[in-house]
């Protein structure tokens, strides 16, 4: 089996999974602007192994967004064996509306801080038990032949990432992606960009630095300081895919408000056929972040944030209320 993680340019810029934001729109908006690998939203092996069809929904994607790597949760490793198994057309569910086969790799999440995952013992709370993580990883790794990667915090209570990979290393896994900020910290604060850099003393696979990436200088200040071979992107492209072509020599986010609100609409028309016009609220969150640090278009994004569909939205656009 290909592993797409060896033929990768380096450095590597990859979309960070985000639940409820990462689907197949967003993805497809990012990979044009120039990410190497795209994660999904993170999915429930629990609910993938007792209803799958609504949570496959969440994770349908098209051809366009390759290689496309589904991030999974959970605690049990039966479970993850399951799920996995499910995923990679081994077993004898159909769903006509997903294609098992555009699935590239599987990654498992290690560092969910929320904490109804953390209850179930998923996320970071798997992380800490070093001996239930091993077990996931290995039942994840004997059901696929696809790469597997995971995505692990600069540590969690008295496990740190380094420690936590070392007991990981008769494993074969491809990537992992560091969030540099320990589970006390959440979402804030400044990452360790040292314990990075050491994780290539434990790890020979592909390393990948996230967290507080949210401009150019950022993203090479991080990639200098850790060394690692590339960088997961996650709230610094919310509103801003640009950073993607901007990392890769390319050109930012526009000045122009309108070449701003062209690609809102843009990625709005995506979201609605994607989603056969289902559940457009939960696009407007976008619109936000598009129109993000431009004053001159707060009364614009207030009414905008207030909108029930694309049509809405456009009447805005084209009326100015
Ligand atoms: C709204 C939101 C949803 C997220 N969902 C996931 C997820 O499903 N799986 C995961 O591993 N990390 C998830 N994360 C964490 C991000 O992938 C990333 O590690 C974190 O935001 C730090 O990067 P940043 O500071 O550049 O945003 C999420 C983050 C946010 C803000």
């Amino acid at each position: 089996m290909l592993n797409f993680w060896h033929n990768l340019l380096r450095p590597i810029y990859a979309l960070a999974p985000m639940a409820g934001i990462t689907d197949s729109p967003f993805r497809r908006i990012c990979k044009r602007f120039g990410a190497a690998v795209l994660y999904s939203e993170m999915a429930s092996v629990a609910a993938l192994t007792h209803r799958p069809e609504k949570t496959l929904e969440l994770l349908r994607a098209t051809e366009e967004e390759s290689p496309y790597i589904v991030q999974l949760f959970g605690v049990e490793p039966k479970q993850f064996a399951d799920a996995v198994k499910l995923l990679t057309n081994q077993t004898d569910f159909q769903l006509s509306t997903f294609n098992f086969q555009l699935i590239s790799g599987i990654d498992i999440n290690f560092g969910c801080p929320v904490p109804k995952v953390l209850k179930q013992g998923a996320g970071s709370a798997l992380f800490v038990d070093v001996k239930k993580s091993h077990a996931v990883i290995k039942a994840v790794l004997d059901n696929t032949d696809l790469p597997v990667s995971v995505k692990i915090r600069a540590g969690a209570k008295d496990v740190d990432a380094l420690t936590w990979l070392e007991a990981m290393s008769d494993l074969d896994i491809s990537a992992v992606m560091i969030h540099g900020r320990t589970l006390a910290q959440g979402f804030a604060g400044p990452i360790d960009t040292e314990m990075i850099k050491n994780a290539r003393q434990v790890f020979g696979g592909v390393i990948l630095a996230n967290g507080a990436i949210n401009n150019l200088a950022e993203a090479k200040n991080i990639l200098e300081k850790t060394e690692a071979d590339g960088l997961g992107l996650a709230r610094g492209v919310l509103g801003n895919p640009w950073l993607f072509a901007e990392l890769n020599g390319g050109v930012g986010k526009p000045q122009d408000l309108k070449k701003i609100i062209d690609l809102a609409l843009e990625h709005g028309q995506m979201f609605e056929e994607f989603f056969a016009g289902q559940h457009f609220v939960e696009f407007r969150k976008h619109l936000g972040w598009y129109l993000a640090g431009r004053p001159e278009a707060k009364a614009l994004k207030i009414k905008l944030l207030q909108t029930n569909s694309l049509a809405e939205v456009k009447e805005i656009l084209q009326t100015g209320n």
